[in-house]
C-alpha cells in the first residue's frame, strides 16, 4: 500500500517491550538491550514525522519497573538522561513537543532538571508531540484523579453529580490530549500491562513478535498500514448494518 493512501492515526502509544531478551540473546548485559532500545525511539520520532503521525506515547519506565535490580533502574535512568541531552537536537528539527506522565517526582534529580529543560525548550512546538510515560501506571493516575476529584468536592468546588468522564479526564496526566488511536506493542506480549487503561478503551491494538531494539521504521509503517484497514465503529455500528 502506498504512504499517501494511508490513514494515520493521530496518537499512538507504544509499549517498548523485548530489550531484555534482545540483550540475551546476544549474551549482552540487559543494559545493552535498553541502550539499543533508544536507538529505536529515535527511528520512530522520525518515523512519526514522515508519517505525519501527531501524538506518540511512550511507556519508557512503569510504576512497576522501581521493583528491577538498582543496576538495571540506574542504568535505565543514565540513558533517560542521555537521551534527553542528545535527542533534543531532534524535537527541535522536527518542531516536537516534549511532555511526560507519571510520579516524575520520583526520578532522579538529575533526569528531572534535564526532563524540565527540554520541556521547557519545545514547549510552543505543534508539529508534534512526544509524551514520555516515566513511573507511569494507569492504576496509579487513575487514583490520583479520583483522589483529585474527592478533594474538590471536600472543598465545595464540585457536586458530586458534577463528577462526569469529562471531569475526571481532567484530572488525569493526560489532560488535553487526544485518547490514542493506536498501541502498539514489541516481543509478542499481548497485555496491556497498566498502560493508558483509561485512554485506550477504544483503541487499535497491534503486536508484533519483533523486539523493541530491533523495531524499525518498515515496523512502524506496518502497524500503520495494518491500522489503516481497520474499521473502528466505537461501540456503534459501520452504515452498512445500521
Ligand atoms: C521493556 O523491556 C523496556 C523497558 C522496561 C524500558 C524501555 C526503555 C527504553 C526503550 C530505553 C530508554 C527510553 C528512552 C525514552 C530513551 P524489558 O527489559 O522488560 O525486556 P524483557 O521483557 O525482554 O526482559
Amino acid at each position: 500500500m502506498a504512504t499517501t493512501t494511508l490513514k494515520t492515526p493521530r496518537h499512538v502509544a507504544i509499549i517498548m517491550d523485548g530489550n531484555g531478551r534482545w540483550a540475551r540473546e546476544r549474551g549482552l548485559p540487559r543494559s545493552e538491550g535498553h541502550r539499543a532500545g533508544a536507538e529505536s525511539v529515535r527511528r520512530v520520532v522520525e518515523a512519526c514525522h514522515e508519517f505525519g503521525v501527531k501524538y506518540l506515547t511512550l511507556y519508557a519506565f512503569s510504576t512497576e519497573n522501581w521493583a528491577r535490580p538498582v543496576s538495571e533502574v540506574r542504568a535505565l535512568m543514565r540513558l533517560l538522561k542521555d537521551f534527553l541531552e542528545e535527542r533534543t537536537a531532534d524535537l527541535h528539527r522536527y518542531h516536537i513537543r516534549l511532555q511526560a506522565i507519571g510520579e516524575i517526582e520520583r526520578l532522579p534529580a538529575g533526569v528531572r532538571r534535564k526532563l524540565s529543560e527540554a520541556m521547557a525548550a519545545t514547549a510552543a512546538y505543534r508539529k508534534g508531540t512526544l509524551t514520555l510515560a516515566l513511573s507511569y501506571g494507569s492504576r496509579a493516575e487513575l487514583t490520583r484523579a479520583a483522589r483529585c476529584l474527592a478533594e474538590r468536592v471536600r472543598e465545595g468546588r464540585l457536586r458530586p453529580d458534577q463528577i462526569t468522564e469529562a471531569a475526571l479526564e481532567r484530572c488525569l496526566y493526560t489532560a488535553g490530549q487526544p485518547d490514542p488511536d493506536l498501541v502498539i506493542r514489541t516481543a509478542n506480549e499481548r497485555r496491556l500491562s497498566n498502560f493508558l487503561l483509561w485512554q485506550a478503551s477504544y483503541a487499535e491494538l497491534w503486536v508484533t513478535p519483533v523486539c523493541w531494539p530491533d523495531f524499525t521504521r518498515e515496523h512502524f509503517l506496518e502497524a500503520l498500514q495494518d491500522y489503516s484497514r481497520r474499521v473502528r465503529h466505537f461501540g456503534g455500528l459501520d452504515d452498512a448494518a445500521s
